[in-house]
């Protein structure tokens, strides 16, 4: 391809993202393909000759957009905003143009020295004091898997650079939320510790970890001769966003000198609001945080901020030095692929700093300060209504809801009629919604926080869930 095509077919592209961007609220929000159906559309073999990049964009309205649910549509109302504002899309254009890559200050320091000053813009957007420094990490899941290698490490004074866990005589324990996220569990099992080894901690009726319970469990560890070793304090569960007890948690893991993380990946956007700061109360406690930029602060995945206290313990987990990737400077700068799993680095401090310039601190606390009051307008109509139930508390902008029509009980009846509500919302395609179970019951989960999600969405949706719990009447068996 030539520089000159280029620009034609990318301009023509710049204009399809634009137009696809402002007709979005014409297409059904979750796709409704069946499995297989894109795949059928798409040559079983490699093209022997290349096609014009004309006939490719063809075939991606043809193929591939019916096979897309639409994350950034007014009605997503899914899983968690993810959204990727067009700073952040014009930014990962530029970065892939770049074409950088990033693994090392040397191998472009433009890209190590944005990324310690734009995370040390984030650090001060979410309160955090100067003892914990930034790295971003592709996604939280890595971010927590990073967080309970190094809390590994501490624990066995490096045991990696001996045996390994299997030549330590104390078994290491790590301890969650019962609500905690699926990458914590994965984590504990990738890291070695095994899933015996995971206490997964009772929460109390708003979801959140009981401090005693957790204490129970750490001394009844260390009677049985187990170490307890990492403390997983959630800030926003991804069911309900309930707020674990950071506080209590870190004064628990210290006792035991354990290593505290916090998993704040969804809730930690909201930190750029000083009035949301008490949620993690006691954060300064934490070794180490994890908060992803790439859920409801506007910036596309990948983009998750790890934020550690101890950044000598994280290189020395993290690092290795083989003569091919050293460097003259290495004494004097970062190099961030000392800081995390892999060694290559896409530029991804490059989207951030775009959506950081573009909408300042204060347009970004706008749009989520409309979240949240789009977020309590629903609360408000849920409670006023005799026959919707809500399972948690509203401390965001997730609503955990459950129809229950008079004279109905909990049980398998109940469950099948919620689920069967949000099947029938989600099948309309005007909204996107996440049924889920909360404490044994089948909820339906509404997160709101798309950008373009405005308070006549938000009413439009609380519509379709009432139409359709009315005509989907408690089936009888
Ligand atoms: C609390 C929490 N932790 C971790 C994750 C995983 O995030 P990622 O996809 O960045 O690995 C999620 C995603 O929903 C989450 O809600």
């Amino acid at each position: 391809m030539t520089a000159e095509e280029f620009r034609r077919v990318g301009h023509a592209l710049v204009d399809w993202i634009a137009e696809y961007r402002t007709g979005i609220e014409r297409l059904p929000v979750m796709s409704p393909v069946e499995p297989g159906a894109i795949r059928a559309k798409l040559s079983p073999s490699p093209p022997e000759k290349g096609s014009s990049l004309e006939s490719i964009t063809e075939d991606l309205n043809r193929i591939i957009l019916p096979g897309i649910t639409h994350w950034n549509h007014p009605g997503f109302f899914a899983y968690f905003p993810s959204n990727t504002s067009f700073s952040s899309v014009l930014a990962d254009l530029t970065a892939a143009g770049l074409g950088a890559q990033c693994m090392s200050w040397q191998t472009s320091p433009a890209a190590t020295e944005l990324e310690e000053v734009v995370m040390d813009w984030l650090r001060q957007m979410v309160g955090l004091s100067r003892q914990f420094t930034g790295v971003i990490q592709g996604f939280a899941s890595t971010a927590t898997l990073i967080a309970l290698l190094c809390a590994r490490e501490r624990s066995t004074n490096y045991s990696q650079e001996r045996g390994g866990l299997q030549g330590e005589k104390k078994g290491l324990v790590v301890y969650a939320s019962e609500e905690s996220h699926s990458s914590v569990w994965k984590a504990a099992r990738l890291a070695g510790f095994g899933k015996d080894n995971l206490r997964l901690i009772p929460t109390d009726e708003n979801h959140a970890v009981i401090p005693k319970k957790l204490e129970i469990a750490m001394q009844e560890d260390d009677e049985r001769g187990l170490r307890p070793c990492a403390v997983v304090a959630t800030t926003g569960t991804t069911n309900s966003l309930a707020l674990d007890p950071v506080g209590d948690m870190t004064v628990l893991a210290r006792l035991w000198g354990a290593w505290l993380h916090v998993d704040a990946a969804m809730a930690g956007t909201a930190m750029i609001l000083p009035e949301c700061r008490w949620m993690w109360d006691g954060i300064e406690g934490a070794d180490s945080i994890v908060l992803n930029p790439h859920k409801w602060l506007g910036t596309g995945s990948d983009l998750s901020a790890y934020f550690v206290r101890d950044t000598e313990q994280l290189i020395r987990t993290m690092s290795t030095n083989p003569a091919y990737l050293r460097t003259q400077h290495d004494a004097e700068v970062k190099n961030f692929r000392d800081w995390g799993l892999p060694l290559g680095r896409r530029f991804r401090a490059l989207k951030l700093w775009y959506v950081l310039r573009e909408q300042g601190v204060a347009g970004l606390q706008a749009r989520l300060r409309r979240d949240l009051q789009n977020a309590q307008w629903l609360m408000a109509a849920v409670d006023a209504a005799p026959d919707w139930q809500r399972t948690a508390p509203v401390h965001l902008q997730t609503l955990c809801i459950r129809h229950v029509p008079a004279g109905a009980t909990d049980g398998a009846e109940l469950d099948a009629h919620n689920l069967r509500i949000a099947e029938a919302v989600n099948r309309g395609g005007r909204a996107y919604l996440t049924p889920s179970i909360l404490k044994g019951k089948q909820i339906i989960r509404v997160s709101i926080g798309a950008e373009t999600t405005e308070r006549r969405h938000v009413e439009a949706l609380w519509a379709e869930l009432e139409a359709a719990a009315r005509s989907l009447p408690l089936a009888v068996k």
